[in-house]
Formats: structure tokens, C-alpha cells, sequence
């Protein structure tokens, strides 16, 4: 439920800008509070009075309208709201908020605004997998922006299909559900940002500072006085960060084992930090698999997501993703399966005598890629669940499974990790045990991706 909850809706201007008018009416269906700002773009396709009486409040749409600023200014707009929801989110949104452009209200919101953001992207497919957007959709993503979507499917130009349709209206709500209860943060300032605040323009010019220095890339482009360079292929972002040109597998969230047709068992698992962790390789250049079971968390920026149930799919589907130059087995996968699950739903019986329920083991897909005569993985990471002599059991799974890390932690209920935000982490490898401070499950991941970029490094230089 989203009841008492505020939500400033951005809608840019493209086609699938109707179907912000049924996301308005689901959120307030669900208590939330609808504040909507719509671009020029927008009113091309919907009209500022439909999203008005949808919301039930005035829609603001320019950025220089006297009574709106002296009545209500973008900065207000945006502190009085708990989210951010853009939605569609255009290419050219996209473009702006990734380079801080501000040239009309809606940009202006997004670059002044304190509070979290989720976009919902929709365009055409080659605009989608243009680099431009991938590279402004990493930058986004890097800066705290959530994403919803966009899905595959047919476009509304005739005979178009792939990637770009916007998100239906209830995924964009479960989104927005999973940002406040996960409490998203909004885009952080960076230190370097934070310091030049701080310190002040004197500070600055006193202590000498530099101009901005062209980058690499950019001295080449002029140096080399080139025409335009060849275009990447359409969909790839050129390769950058530590982990540029490299395949990373992750598996995340529970497992479900079919009892019957409509039970089944399961865990608590809620797959944030298995999300996490690709969203983070991701980020840092990787090509990303994440291996899910059934999962409240919308698919994470750049990364191909392999949708699974039961243990056994997982394992084929792990198999089929490899070969990969790194691991990350975070699913908490069913360690037993039910023999034999119904085929009909069991009913009760007149005597009332409960069914009895015979379970096997399933597969460990750690162990199995651990153990692997050809085509391992360099480094395999496994997580290690427990709920009390917590080092002791990681030491021991560490051998067990024939992995190279564990990261071990406490779930036990007092611990707050399952379906938390936060965890408290040891790395166990053969070298030892770091101890990691209490972190919330974005900077585990981040932290984890590092340490696996620099092992890889290590590896490729034969160190
Ligand atoms: N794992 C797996 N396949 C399984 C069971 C576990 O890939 N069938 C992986 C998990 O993803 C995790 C690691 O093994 O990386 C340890 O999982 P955990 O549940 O802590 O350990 P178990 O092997 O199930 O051992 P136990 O239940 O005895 O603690």
C-alpha cells in the first residue's frame, strides 16, 4: 500500500505517455498522493487536464510560469514528494538528467531534486541500444536512478519490435512500492562535488586549481583530427570500468519447489543482494547474467536476467550462461525438493490425516561450477547463510564446495538480513578472514564487484 506516500510523476513526452494516465490512477487507487509534471513533449500525447482530474491536483508544466514559481517552485516540487517517478522515461529525458541539463521544469526537477528517483524508460528499440543511452543509462544508474523496464514487445511503429516498450502501469507500481519500502536514496552529490561546495571558489583559486583536463578519449578524437569514430554495435556500451570485457554469472533470490500445482516451498530470500551484486558488475563494464529465482525486485539496469523456479532450472540455466570469468552464487537455493509434487492439487482427506511429504536433495550448483574438470570460472564466490558459528560453518563450506570465496553471514531472525537493507559480511578466501563493516546491500555489492575486478586482474596478469 502506498498510503500517505507522495509521488511526483515526470511524464515525457512520448507515445506511451497514456498509459502514465492509468499509472496515476493505480497509484491513487493504492492511497498514494499524485503530483504531475508534464514535459511540452507530453502534452503532445496526453492533455495537462486529463493527468489533472486523474490526480485530482494541478499539473505544473513551465518552468517559468510566474504564479507556479511564486506559488509553488520546482525545488518545493520536488521536496514535497517521498519519490521521483519518471514516466516515460525518453531518451531525451535520459540524455538531460545524465548530463545535468535543466532547460525546461522537468529537467530542472531532476537535477534539483533531494529525493530518490525511479525512471521508466520507453523508446525504440535502436534508440535503446543506441551507446549514447547506454552510456547515459550506466551514468544514471551509477548515481542512485532506479529503473523500471523498458520490456520487449511490439512498438508503436508499425512492424517495430525489441526492447523499449515502457513498463505496464503495475510494475511501475511495484517498483515504486519496492523504492519506498527499500528506502531508496536520491542521486548523491560526489566527494569531488561535495569539496568544491565546501571549500568554496576562493578556497579553490587560492589552493591553484586546475581546469578540467579533456580525457583520454577526447585528446584523441582531437589529436588524431579523426572523422567520427566507427559506431559500437548497437546495444554494447564501448567497454569501461574494471571489469570491461568480462562475463560475470550471479544467482539470486530463493528457489521455489512445487509441493502441487498451487504450493510450493520456499525461503525468505527477497534476491536484493544477488540484484545488487550484477547491478554492480554491471556498472563496472561487465557482461552480466543474473540467474533469478521468483523475485519483488524489478530486473537490474544492463543486465540479462534468466527468469527460474525450482533449483534443478536454476542449474540449467547456470550451465547454459557459462562459460564466465567470474561467479556469484547468492541464491538461496531449496537444499530439498518434494518427490514426486503432485500432479493435481492434493486435497484433504476424510480422516484428515495430513499428506506425508518425502523430499530429495537438490542439485548444489555451487559445488557442481566449483568442481567443474573444464571451462571453471576463475573465481567462484558462494555465500554462506547461518545462523550461528558463522565463520566456522563458511571455513567449512570454503572446502566443502570446492570454491575460492565465501562470503559469510549471520541470518539468523535477530541479524535483520533476510529481506533487510543491510548486511553484516566476512570474506572468507584461503588467505584468511576480512571482517566488513555493517553496509547497506548497494555497497556490499559494490564493494564485492571491486575485490572481484582486482582478483581477475590479478589472474589475467598470471600474478
Ligand atoms: N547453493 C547452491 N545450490 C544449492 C545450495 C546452496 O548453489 N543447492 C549455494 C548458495 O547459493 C550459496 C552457498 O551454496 O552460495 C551456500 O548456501 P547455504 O544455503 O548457506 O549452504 P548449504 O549448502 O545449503 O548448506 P547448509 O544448508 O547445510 O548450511
Amino acid at each position: 500500500m502506498l498510503s500517505g506516500r507522495r509521488i511526483l510523476l515526470v511524464i515525457g513526452g512520448g507515445v506511451a505517455a497514456y498509459k502514465a494516465l492509468d499509472l496515476i490512477r493505480r497509484l491513487k487507487e493504492r492511497g498514494a498522493a499524485v503530483r504531475c509534471v508534464m514535459t511540452a513533449g507530453a502534452q503532445e500525447f496526453v492533455t495537462p487536464l486529463s493527468a489533472a482530474a486523474l490526480s485530482q491536483e494541478k499539473v505544473f508544466t513551465d518552468l517559468f510560469s510566474l504564479t507556479d514559481e511564486a506559488d509553488i517552485g520546482h525545488i518545493r516540487l520536488s521536496r514535497e514528494s517521498d519519490l521521483v517517478v519518471v514516466a516515460p522515461a525518453t531518451a531525451d529525458l535520459m540524455a538531460k538528467a545524465a548530463s545535468g541539463l535543466a532547460n525546461d521544469l522537468a529537467s530542472n526537477i531532476l537535477l534539483a531534486t533531494d529525493k530518490p528517483v525511479l525512471m521508466a524508460p520507453a523508446m525504440n528499440p535502436r534508440m535503446w541500444a543506441h551507446p549514447a543511452t547506454r552510456r547515459n543509462l550506466a551514468t544514471l544508474a551509477a548515481d542512485g536512478v532506479l529503473f523500471v523496464g523498458p520490456n520487449a514487445g511490439s512498438m508503436a511503429e508499425r512492424g517495430e519490435s525489441g526492447v523499449g516498450r515502457m513498463a505496464e502501469p503495475l510494475e511501475i507500481v511495484a517498483a515504486v512500492e519496492a523504492a519506498l519500502a527499500g528506502g531508496a536514496k536520491p542521486p548523491a552529490p560526489s566527494v569531488a562535488w561535495r569539496d568544491v561546495i565546501y571549500q568554496g571558489a576562493e578556497a579553490a583559486l587560492a589552493g591553484g586549481a586546475k581546469p578540467p583536463a579533456p580525457s583520454v578519449a577526447w585528446r584523441d578524437v582531437i589529436y588524431q583530427g579523426a572523422g567520427p569514430a566507427p559506431p559500437p554495435a548497437p546495444g554494447r556500451l564501448p567497454p569501461q570500468g574494471p571489469l570491461a570485457g568480462m562475463r560475470v554469472l550471479v544467482t539470486s533470490g530463493p528457489t521455489h519447489e512445487p509441493i502441487d500445482p498451487v504450493r510450493y516451498i520456499a525461503n525468505r530470500s527477497s534476491g536484493r543482494q544477488g540484484h545488487a551484486i550484477a547491478a554492480a558488475a554491471a556498472q563496472a563494464g561487465a557482461r552480466v547474467t543474473l540467474v533469478s529465482g521468483p523475485v519483488n525486485l524489478p530486473d537490474p539496469p544492463g543486465v540479462r536476467v534468466v527468469k527460474v523456479e525450482t533449483a534443478r532450472e536454476m542449474l540449467q540455466a547456470v550451465e547454459a550462461a557459462l562459460p564466465a570469468d567470474a561467479a556469484v552464487f547468492t541464491a538461496a537455493v531449496a537444499d530439498w525438493r518434494v518427490a514426486g509434487a503432485a500432479g493435481e492439487k492434493i486435497k484433504k482427506t476424510a480422516d484428515g490425516a495430513p499428506p506425508a511429504l518425502a523430499l530429495v536433495e537438490n542439485p548444489d550448483i555451487l559445488a557442481a561450477v566449483s568442481q567443474m574438470a573444464s571451462g571453471r570460472p576463475k573465481l567462484v564466490v558462494g555465500f554462506a547463510a547461518e545462523t550461528e558459528k558463522v565463520l566456522e560453518h563458511a571455513k567449512a563450506k570454503l572446502a566443502r564446495k570446492g570454491c575460492d570465496w565465501i562470503v559469510a553471514n549471520d541470518v539468523s531472525p535477530e541479524s535483520g538480513v533476510m529481506g533487510g537493507e543491510r548486511n553484516t559480511v566476512h570474506l572468507v578466501t584461503a588467505e584468511g578472514v576480512e571482517d566488513w563493516p555493517t553496509m547497506n546491500k548497494d555497497e556490499v555489492a559494490r564493494r564485492l564487484v571491486a575485490r572481484i575486478a582486482d582478483a581477475l586482474a590479478r589472474a589475467g596478469a598470471g600474478a
